[in-house]
């Protein structure tokens, strides 16, 4: 076999059989294919797609790139979460050990971020000392001993995914719902977890920008988890205006910790008790909705959910009491008054990632300290000269540049818009 006919066998729209996409995923991973071609193979798919079929042995060679875990019966099923990619949305810190604290063991494999869109590990990594290279032993070790433990791919679990992910971040060919599919689904299977809630971002700072095209890929993400034995549950939610207040990593930890007190931003917190109640009731630890979002309610108000957060960075060497602050802050003030009536979120992950808080090459080290705590959110009365956010960050910026795409990400107006519900839909 020879890469190149695959890629060009792609290229001209033609189906790959599963012996050439696992061909293709593993000489990748193990370095035998170059990044320029493997690029040219993303974007090939990027524009003529993947089938259901090609999609299901993507996300099984990806998966089989490493080892798949094994967990033992009788420990109570491993149930995660993901997120198809948003701003400012920091929900996977919370539930990972809220849900711990409510008796559902996590192992979470998150990635970093992608284009415009934050990543956990990322964030989880802001906190200085923290490591989420833990093995795939080590982090089972941790799950048994305190419920939780929070980690990146590595060289054991989905390292395809790893090296596919950062690729894709920079030669823009993230938008696509079979990689994404099997983006997600291949550091699940690894894990051997045996529930997924997973969250589908749809709106303008999504990947997907549109209700249907949302639903088509939480659709393919059942389809094709259910098809490894993944029992899933699928919410699809508005992201047109960043989740929360906080954007960028060390931001996003400050603000966990406020949600993980029963307090902080409503939508965060609204969205924080719905995927918890899903990955409850796929626990076994509560009957219903309602049950389950009384108990994490109280998790949260009695500190014990912050308690298992503190656990588990301790127990991954993370030293919460030092997260960086950047050493420059400056507001940016509203030129005029009236109502917040949209926000280009795509743009607003993009000016944090001007500030240092996202990559725009693969090789780029992300400034953990940086990004922007938006102040005002769909609906909210603006006066003139108010602050509309404020911008963190470390190093010399073309500021006015940055200042000037904040804004213009702004829209304001006279009418008070109708805001739409945070949860579009539920599967
Ligand atoms: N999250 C992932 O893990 N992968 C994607 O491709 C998008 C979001």
């Amino acid at each position: 076999m020879h890469f190149l006919e695959i890629l060009i066998k792609k290229r001209n729209g033609r189906k790959l059989s599963p012996g050439e996409i696992n061909y293709t995923v593993s000489n990748y991973t193990a370095g035998n294919i170059p990044d320029y071609q493997m690029a040219a193979w993303l974007m090939a798919v990027y524009f003529r797609g993947l089938d259901e079929q090609e999609t299901a042995a993507l996300t099984a060679a990806m998966a089989g790139s490493g080892q798949i875990l094994k967990v033992a019966p009788g420990r109570g099923a491993f149930i995660d979460k993901h997120s198809t990619g948003g701003v400012g949305d920091g929900t996977s810190l919370v539930l990972a050990p809220l849900v711990a604290a409510a008796g559902v063991p996590v192992l979470m494999v998150s990635g970093r971020g992608l284009g415009h869109t934050g990543g956990t590990l990322d964030k989880l990594e802001s906190v200085p000392g923290l490591r989420t290279d833990l093995t795939a032993a080590r982090a089972l070790r941790q799950v048994r001993c305190i419920g939780v433990a929070m980690i990146g791919q590595t060289a054991q679990l989905a390292p395809a995914d790893k090296k596919i992910y950062a690729l894709r971040d920079a030669t823009g060919t993230v938008e696509n719902i079979s990689l994404i599919c099997a983006s997600i689904l291949s550091k699940k299977i690894a894990v051997g977890i045996k529930g997924l809630v997973l969250d589908v971002k749809c709106g303008n700072g999504a990947f997907m920008k549109d209700f249907p095209g949302a639903c088509k890929l939480a659709g393919l993400l059942m389809k094709i988890g259910r098809a490894r034995g993944l029992k899933s549950k699928v919410l699809v939610t508005d992201m047109n205006q960043p989740l929360g207040n906080a954007i960028g990593n060390s931001l996003e930890i400050a603000q966990a910790l406020e949600v993980l007190q029963g307090r902080g931003p409503d939508d965060f917190r609204e969205l924080t008790l719905a995927l918890g109640a899903e990955m409850l009731i796929l626990g076994k630890k509560a009957k219903d909705k309602q049950t389950a979002i009384t108990v994490l309610s109280r998790l949260l108000s009695t500190g014990q959910a912050l308690n298992k957060f503190r656990e588990m960075i301790k127990a991954q060497g993370g030293k919460i009491d030092k997260l960086p602050s950047a050493k420059y802050k400056t507001s940016i003030l509203a030129k005029k008054g009236g109502y917040i009536r949209s926000f280009d979120t795509c743009a607003i992950g993009l000016t944090a990632t001007l500030l240092g808080a996202g990559r725009q090459t693969k090789e780029d080290r992300v400034d953990p300290a940086a990004g922007i705590w938006l102040n005002k959110k769909l609906g909210d009365r603006v006066v003139p000269g108010e602050v509309l956010g404020e911008f963190h960050y470390n190093r010399t910026l073309p500021l006015k540049a940055i200042e000037q795409r904040f804004v213009q990400a702004i829209t304001i107006g006279s009418d008070r818009p109708t805001v739409k519900p945070l949860i579009m839909e539920r599967w």
